[in-house]
């Protein structure tokens, strides 16, 4: 068991990634505390840890705001003895299909609240616990376009995650003396329903078909193949690696 006798809260557990996150960590022995806005769907995915679940509990949670946040690190200092491992994944792109000359300030803001401002805000939480303990695993939900977005849409999502390039690098070399390691999975398109429920069937075969046309390994990502690398990030194996941002888009360089 790869985290037997490890405590890890996941956010973003009524989505496929954080979903398919919680089921993998809990199959390797972990304890966890799950996370999402969604209390409904949240409460399916601890119930679909079945046995596995043990003592893990699902808290509610918006993460856009800070009291909520300070207060779910709270509840979890409560639960647990220790927190091993943070993996921030709630998120999603809140002004996608909005071109260029059409982006607001409302929708930036929405972006870089739930991606950028969550992600540092649970950073700091978690990493007050790590440092005190002197051990812990901070893992950050980045994408591709954190390189900037190729289309002429998803620039306030891209901007949102090249934040989270930044502070996952930046808190690397920061928290490293206190043996915390922090690195971020950056996926391409990954098949999971939020995505098709938003641009319909027959917009999500023509998106779906040409991403996996141009991805050298021929398909798009399972929200597996992005919690496998979660997994390997909140690992053992993982120890000497830190501040680094891993790609999981099938070997495409977009
Ligand atoms: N699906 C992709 O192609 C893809 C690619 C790269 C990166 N990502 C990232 O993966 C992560 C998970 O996305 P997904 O594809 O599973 O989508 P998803 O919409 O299914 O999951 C996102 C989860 O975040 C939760 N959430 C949203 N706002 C919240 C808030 N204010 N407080 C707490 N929780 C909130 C949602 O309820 C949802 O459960 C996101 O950070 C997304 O940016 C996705």
């Amino acid at each position: 068991m790869r985290l037997a006798q490890k405590n890890a809260l996941i956010t973003g557990v009524a989505g496929d990634i954080g979903r398919a996150a919680a089921l993998r960590f809990a199959a390797e022995g972990a304890t966890l505390i799950l996370t999402d806005i969604d209390a409904h769907r949240g409460q399916q995915t601890l119930e679909a840890l079945g046995k596995q679940a043990g003592n893990s509990i699902f808290l509610q949670a918006d993460l856009t705001s800070e009291a909520e946040i300070v207060a779910l690190f709270e509840k979890t200092r409560q639960h647990v003895d220790r927190l091993d491992i943070l993996a921030n994944i709630a998120g999603g792109d809140y002004e996608a299909m909005i071109g260029f000359d059409e982006m607001t300030a409302e929708g930036i803001a929405r972006n870089l609240s739930i991606n950028l401002t969550s992600c540092i805000l649970c950073c700091r939480e978690a990493s007050k616990i790590m440092m005190e303990q002197m051990a812990g695993k901070i893992i950050n939900m980045c994408s591709v376009n954190y390189r900037g977005a190729p289309t002429p849409m998803q620039h306030s999502y891209a901007a949102s995650k090249g934040g989270v390039f930044s502070i996952t690098r930046g808190l690397a070399m920061n928290l490293g003396m206190y043996n915390v390691n922090v690195n971020a999975v950056a996926p391409a398109l990954v098949d999971v329903a939020a995505i098709k429920d938003a641009v319909g069937a027959e917009m999500w075969e023509a998106i779906s078909t040409d991403a996996a046309s141009r991805y050298p390994l021929g398909r798009i990502a399972k929200p597996e193949d992005v919690a496998n690398c979660f997994l390997f990030l909140a690992s053992g194996e993982s120890d000497f690696i830190s501040g680094q941002i891993i790609e999981v888009t099938g070997g495409a360089r977009l």
